[in-house]
Parts: C-alpha cells; structure tokens; sequence
C-alpha cells in the first residue's frame, strides 16, 4: 500500500515536470488596437528626454490623450552601455535623468511608456540587442516602470522567431508589471500564424515611408508606402481580432504627404483595426493634421469592440470598397480612390449587399434594412440608405482620399 501511494505520488511529480512552462502573455492590454506616439518615423535615433516630456504635454493639450492615445513609445537609439552585471542602461547625454525619471514624467500626465528592444545580437540601429539578457532587460523595463516593448528582428541570424517572441514574452510576465509586447519581425515567418498568445500586436510588412504610393528600394531592404502597407496588409485578416492585432506599422500622417493622402492613411488603417501609433511632431502640427488625428467618429471605427478588421470588398470605376463590421449591427463603409484623377460614383446601395464570411458572419442586407448613413469625415448625416435598386446618390471621391461613412440602424 506504501509503495503504491509513493508510486502516485512520483508518477504525479513526473506528470508535473513533463508540463511546458508556457506562461501566458499579459491579458486585457489590447482589447482594442493600441494607440499612441512613437519617435521613429520623425526623429529616428535623435531622441532626447527635452522631446519626450515636449511630446508628453502635446499631447495632453491638444486633447490627443483624451482621444485615446495613450502610450509615448521610445524606440531605437536611447540605450547606452551594460552594466558590470550585464543590465542595460540609457544613453546618459540623450537621457541624463535615467528611464524611470522619464517614465515617472510620462505617468504624471496619465500617459504610459513605451521602449524598443531587439531579438538580436544588436539593434537595428547598432545599439546592444537583448540576446542573451532577456530576463534581464524585462527585468529593467518593469523596474523603470515601462509599459510597452517593441521587439525587433535585427542581427538574428540562427534565433529561432518563435523561440525568440516566446521567450521575452515570457520574461515580461516574470518580471511582474503588465507590459504591451508589439512584436517586429516585418512578417517574415508569418507570426499572424503562431503568435496569438505571444504578443499583443505583430508587423505584417516592412517598414513604411512617407509615401503614398511607391516603393523605395535600398540594397537588401525595401520600404512600403501607403497603397502597400495596406494591400499586404488586407491579406490577413482573418488572424487579427480581440487582443493580437495585425500591424501595418506606423502612421506618417503630418509627415509631408498631402491633406488628402493623410486623411486617406488614417481613414484606412482605422478600417483595418491597426495600431494608431502616430509618427509626427505633436509639438508642432497643423491644423489640418490635428483634424486627422483627432476624428474622434473615425477613432471609434478603429476601436470598436466587436473587434473585426475591414476587408477590400470589391472595386469599381477605379475606386476601392471597403466595409468593416461594428457592434451593434453598424458598418463602417469607405470608398478609397488610389488613382490620381477625382471620381464620381453613382452609387446603389443594393450592389453592396455582402456577408463577412471570413471572421464576424454579419450581412450588410441593404434589401432589408436601412441604415442612417453618417459622414465621417464632414460629421454630418447625410440621409438613409436605399431599399430600392436605384442610383441613390453621386459621391465624388478626390484623388488619393477617401468617403466614408458609418451605417447605422
Ligand atoms: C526597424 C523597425 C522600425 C524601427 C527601426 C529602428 O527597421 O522595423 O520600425 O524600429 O528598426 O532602428
């Protein structure tokens, strides 16, 4: 009898030892895609604290914090030198108060902090990679007082990417403050496939550039514009929802395209669901910016809890249709010109009647149902849809813009 219960007993300690110690990634950080601010696309490694405390109060007083950007993101370029001990520190001429004292500042405005590490030897702007020091940088983050990670793919030769992301995702839960993991391997082993419980967000293209509609070549790299991040981007909706978000990188709204081109990246990153993470100087922006980044309807097409990205539907006369599900039984409906001519479209509402096979299930039933039609972009309504097979309305789309509405019952 002894000998059975201690035959229990060890055959439960196996059973235990054999279990993979898999920790869960933090829960509940991005329920809706995140939003906030990030040095790159402006400043790349020209950082300083003076232009994250000036980025911190611009974005409370312009109102942006209260619009639901909350996190302030360093990314490359602040680290300095390991300690003897082998803990990372801040470059002390960019950051002469320390990371905490950052953070400390970030917080005090009721905004939160973000920082960038890499999976490599090395950064992509040459700076000390966390290889080998993951537990240790997660460590210093949580000690700092960080709240977002972007971890990049640099100087990765022979690391394993799901290793890799599981690994820091790990060291983030051990570290013991809930920390937003925003995953950076441009899409290369296609995380969208494997990473749902391991960052809270995954880029799905290479890095994008302040273009509407070209690529732009450098030996051994490329970088998107617009029209590319978001055609790529399209592909993958079905791997996004509630908690892991497809990332077609960052905004360049304010970065020199033109108003229209702006109004149309914004408008179709919040109809794919993406991270707003804006890219320009808020200490400094127009006001035709400011109107773009602040639509507050346009923010809830972005952030709506159902949690569904818009799909490309179809595409007629030159222009693309695009429609993403809501709660409640709304859509979210734009019409996208890429072409450099202004079009009008005679529009039928019952051409459009479509089901969301791929993720939601949820029908349009324009022969059914009719919706009031509000403009998101003028915040006006603008009548009801149609149940009749007729031409409803004439919309004229500027070149590289976009109409759109929310549909409402
Ligand atoms: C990579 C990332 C960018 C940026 C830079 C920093 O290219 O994709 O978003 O973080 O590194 O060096």
């Amino acid at each position: 009898m002894k000998n059975l219960k201690t035959i229990v007993i060890m055959s439960g300690m196996f059973a235990l030892m054999a279990m993979p110690l898999k920790a869960q990634k933090w829960e509940h950080l991005a329920d809706t895609p995140q939003m906030g601010w990030s040095t790159w696309n402006k400043f790349q490694g020209n950082i300083s604290e003076d232009i994250i405390k000036g980025i911190a109060d611009a974005m409370v007083e312009n109102g942006l914090r209260e619009a639901g950007y909350t996190y302030i993101n360093i990314d490359d370029c602040w680290h300095g030198q390991r300690d003897g001990n082998g803990f990372i520190q801040v470059d002390p001429v960019k950051f002469p108060n320390g990371m905490k004292a950052v953070a400390d500042y970030v917080h005090s405005k009721g905004l939160k902090l973000g920082i960038y590490s890499d999976a490599g030897t090395a950064t992509c702007g040459g700076m000390p990679g966390s290889l080998g020091h993951e537990y240790q940088d997660a460590i210093q983050y949580a000690r700092w007082g960080v709240d977002y990670l972007k971890y990049d793919w640099c100087n990765t030769t022979n690391v394993n990417p799901q290793g890799a992301y599981q690994l820091i995702s790990d060291a983030l839960r051990a570290a013991g403050r809930p920390i937003f993991l925003s995953m950076c391997e441009w899409g290369n082993s296609r995380p969208w496939k494997w990473a749902r419980e391991v960052g809270h967000s995954w880029r799905t293209t290479p890095d994008i550039w302040c273009d509407f509609d070209s690529l732009r070549v450098f030996p051994g790299y490329t970088q998107f514009g617009v029209m590319q991040c978001i055609q790529f981007n399209d592909s993958l909706r079905q791997y996004a929802g509630k908690g892991y978000w497809n990332d077609p990188d960052m905004l360049e709204v304010g970065n020199g395209m033109t108003e229209n081109e702006d109004r149309a990246h914004f408008t179709m990153w919040c109809m794919m669901a993406s991270p707003l993470i804006l890219g320009n100087d808020l200490r400094n922006m127009s006001d035709a910016t400011r109107n773009i980044i602040m639509n507050k309807d346009m923010i809830a097409i972005d952030q709506d809890t159902l949690g569904v990205q818009g799909w490309h539907y179809c595409d007629k006369d030159g222009l693309q249709f695009w429609f993403k599900p809501l709660a409640g039984n709304d859509w979210a409906f734009t019409i996208l010109n890429p072409t450099r001519s202004d079009i009008t479209y005679e529009l039928n509402w019952q051409d459009f009647n479509l089901t969301d096979q791929q993720v939601s299930g949820l029908s349009t039933d324009f022969g059914s149902k009719v919706y009031k039609v509000f403009n998101l972009w003028t915040h006006k309504q603008e009548g009801k849809t149609s149940l009749k097979s007729k031409v409803d309305r004439k919309i004229t789309v500027k070149s590289r813009d976009v109409v759109s509405y929310r549909l409402s019952l």
